[in-house]
């Protein structure tokens, strides 16, 4: 089990979950502008990546979930990329949704991709409703990640695939040391001024640190009965692209 680590630590009568939603509310104006300005937009190289491996592995999915959709870049790109899957996009935290909801309105896409609001943990649709299951940056919010992974497995169909994209802790010389200091040191003094949420971006490098990623993230996949599981590393293991497949025919 990874160390609880909470947005808002000293309002402590507040679950996790609650927290993070209250965070992300906070920070939705802005959350887009500081992705792509902390990341120097490698984000959105990390996301296609995700997007190329799914139209690879998969036979077309009619019905992507794409979780911890946030503004919906994920689902956005997905379709931008040429999947024709119906996506169904959802998140936590409403103030998130509200600006996906426009962005998916300015491009036209509102036919194709449904932001609803709903819990990872708790998901509001029948077994097997699914034909692939994407998160980007998301699992490491779940409050009961084993319960999150269950609910994954469960609305998958069977021989669906999952995508799940971490920040992961890069292990050599001189990433780890640069990239440690960007992360703990640059990114929550700029991410509090800009964002002008005082815990956001400390809660960044903190979450990413007790995350259980690589081999022990791929053991709670095992548990939650996914097979064929990979973890790719990305750029240095600055984030790692996990997949993992739900037992059966893909229909
Ligand atoms: C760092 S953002 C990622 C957004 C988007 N996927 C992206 O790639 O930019 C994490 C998102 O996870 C959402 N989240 C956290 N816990 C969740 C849960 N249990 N169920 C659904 N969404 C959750 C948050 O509200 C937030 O929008």
């Amino acid at each position: 089990m990874g160390r609880k680590v909470t947005p808002y630590t000293a309002v402590s009568e507040e679950t996790k979950k609650k927290q993070v939603e209250r965070m992300f509310d906070s920070i939705a104006p802005k959350y887009d502008f500081l992705n792509h300005f902390f990341s120097m937009g490698i984000d959105v190289l990390w996301r296609k990546k995700c997007i190329r491996i799914l139209k690879r592995e998969t036979r077309t999915p009619r019905t992507i979930l794409d979780m911890a959709t946030g503004t919906g870049d994920f689902a956005i790109e997905a379709v931008r990329m040429g999947l024709p899957s119906q996506m169904t996009a959802m998140d936590l935290s409403q103030g998130m949704l509200d600006v996906g909801i426009k962005k998916v309105a300015a491009k036209g896409l509102t036919d194709r991709i449904t932001l609803i609001q709903g819990d990872s943990e708790n998901l509001p649709f029948k077994d097997e409703t699914f034909d692939a299951y994407t998160v980007a940056f998301g699992v490491r919010n779940f409050e009961d990640l084993d319960r999150g992974l269950s609910e994954m497995y469960r609305v998958l169909t069977p021989g669906s695939l999952t995508v799940i994209l971490e920040f992961s802790n890069p292990k050599s010389f001189p990433i780890k040391q640069l990239f440690g200091f960007y992360f703990k040191h640059v990114m929550p003094v700029l991410g509090r001024l800009i964002s002008k949420d005082p815990a956001a971006y400390t809660y960044l490098p903190e979450s990413v640190k007790a995350f259980p990623e690589g081999a022990e993230f791929l053991e709670r996949l095992k548990t939650a009965r996914f097979i064929d599981l990979r973890a790719i590393p990305l750029t240095g293991g600055i984030a790692s692209i996990y997949l993992g497949r739900k037992p059966g025919a893909e229909k």
